[in-house]
């Protein structure tokens, strides 16, 4: 899980995603105890909050391994109703002037300091994605939440992704997500909704570790 200290590409005007980007296959090892790796994986995981992660971000290549980990969930009739925005560095200024935006139509008497911590939001983690819900076409088997479920896989793996590639990482949301103003100015679709930020940057050595439920706090059986 060591971090390659890679610049992060995040502040390129280049399109994140380029023209030959292929498929990325694992590498086999046919000795890697992967049930251990994968447990420890996700038993190692934790969020890192925005304004701990400083850069290096990940570079491209390994920003679009944490997408394909992404689009590996299970996906019920392969509707792919999940897309990830990614706000670069030069579009910081504009996502903060959105986030005051929001505020300000919220409650018009915010005051100065509530407003810049509103601002300041934009300019936190390396790198910043916007994740976004698409509730279309119909399709009568795959209820809303369904997608839903999705995406949340979708978005679980990404972060396994970045931390298993030794970076840290948060889902965040707040109301001006939410907001109609904000869909605009990102320009959703009508059906499409914002539904959280992924924050991905590098994590101080000594982050904090969660303590975890056990599973008797979600397994039972059918009475
Ligand atoms: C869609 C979504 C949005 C979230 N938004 C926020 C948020 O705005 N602020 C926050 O403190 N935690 C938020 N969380 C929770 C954190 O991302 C994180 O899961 C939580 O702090 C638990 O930390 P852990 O991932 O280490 O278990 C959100 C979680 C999800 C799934």
């Amino acid at each position: 899980m060591k971090r390659q200290d890679d610049p992060t590409g995040s502040g390129s005007h280049d399109p994140v995603v380029p023209r030959d980007a292929g498929h990325v296959e694992p590498e086999p090892d046919e000795g890697a105890d992967l049930a251990g790796l994968v447990l420890a994986l996700i038993g190692s995981r934790h969020s890192v909050a925005p304004k701990r992660l400083s850069a290096p971000g990940p570079d491209t290549a390994q920003l679009l391994q944490m997408v394909e980990a992404a689009a590996c969930a299970p996906d019920h009739r392969a509707l792919r109703p999940w897309r990830l925005i990614r706000i670069a560095d030069h579009q910081r200024d504009a996502q903060a002037d959105l986030f005051e935006a929001c505020s300000r139509e919220r409650a018009p008497e915010t005051p100065p300091a509530d407003l810049q911590r509103s601002r300041d939001k934009a300019y936190r983690a390396p790198t910043l994605l916007l994740a976004v819900l698409r509730t279309t076409p119909d399709d009568p088997e795959v209820t809303e939440l369904e997608r839903a479920v999705t995406l949340g896989a979708a978005l679980m793996s990404l972060l396994l992704a970045a931390h298993g590639l030794g970076f840290g990482a948060m889902l965040t949301s707040g109301r001006a997500v939410r907001s109609a103003r904000f869909a605009h100015a990102l320009a959703l679709a009508a059906d499409e909704q914002a539904v959280c930020f992924v924050s991905i940057g590098s994590a101080p050595a000594a982050a904090r570790r969660r303590d975890r439920p056990t599973a008797q706090d979600f397994l039972g059986d059918w009475v």
